[in-house]
């Protein structure tokens, strides 16, 4: 099949910039949400804060990026998957629907690891609308940890998914290594990441790396 066409033109790289925005506007909705809760703590330390920063703004930009992304996901998840799955930083769920059985009759089980307790509420409440409930289960630690706290044995998983979420990770290169011998002989692993432009010696490359300085959180762009 193939490829949808690739969006282009300078415009594109205003993008990340709106992204920005975007999320910057959502540490004064999220200091003011913490303050009249009362609830203090994450607001000493900045890992809790951020976690409940991002909760805030996924829950609402995530159906948005996926808007965005669903011409080139949609293809590559539907009726691809099957038997045990590890989807990894589901995130709110935005691509549970589809793994609905109708699309994936052979999918058993789905273990849907994300660290980010802010977003398990929406991401329990997606897997019920997918009609994942009784499959989806959620693994509340990080990728990375998923040997020595998941319980996820090695040489049991059809189909990993990655959607988005490698950027978010601590050290992707190591965390690829420590998935793929949880995957079975002739197991698929579905990709669909932001990934360091080919155009490193020109005005793009320089344009992304100065992002990445600016957004230290997105590290694949670093690979
Ligand atoms: C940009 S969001 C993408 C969410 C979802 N895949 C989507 O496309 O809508 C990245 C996700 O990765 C998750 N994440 C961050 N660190 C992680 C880790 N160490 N292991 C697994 N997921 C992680 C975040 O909590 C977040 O939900």
């Amino acid at each position: 099949m193939a490829p949808p066409p690739q969006e282009s033109g300078p415009s594109n790289l205003l993008r990340p910039l709106l992204l920005l925005s975007y999320s910057a506007f959502y540490i004064p909705h999220t200091i003011f949400t913490l303050l009249t809760t009362l609830n203090f703590r994450p607001l000493t330390n900045f890992s809790d804060f951020k976690d409940h920063w991002f909760a805030r703004f996924w829950t609402w930009f995530g159906s948005r990026a996926a808007e965005n992304a669903a011409p080139k996901v949609t293809p590559l998840i539907q009726n691809n998957a099957r038997g045990v799955l590890l989807d990894i930083g589901p995130g709110s769920g935005q691509w549970l629907f589809l793994f609905a059985r109708a699309l994936n009759p052979s999918i058993t089980k789905i273990y849907g690891v994300e660290p980010n307790k802010g977003l398990h509420a929406e991401l329990r409440a997606n897997a019920v609308k997918a009609g994942l409930g009784d499959v989806y289960e959620i693994v509340g630690c990080g990728a990375e940890e998923l040997g020595s706290k998941g319980g996820v044995e090695k040489g049991s998983v059809d189909t990993i998914v990655t959607v988005q979420c490698l950027c978010s990770i601590p050290g992707p290169q190591r965390v690829i290594r420590d998935l793929y011998p949880l995957l079975k002989p002739g197991g698929k692993w579905i990709v669909y990441e932001h990934v360091r432009t080919k155009f490193q010696e020109e005005f793009v490359g320089t344009w992304q790396r100065g992002l990445s300085f600016l957004f230290p959180f997105s590290n694949s762009w670093m690979w």
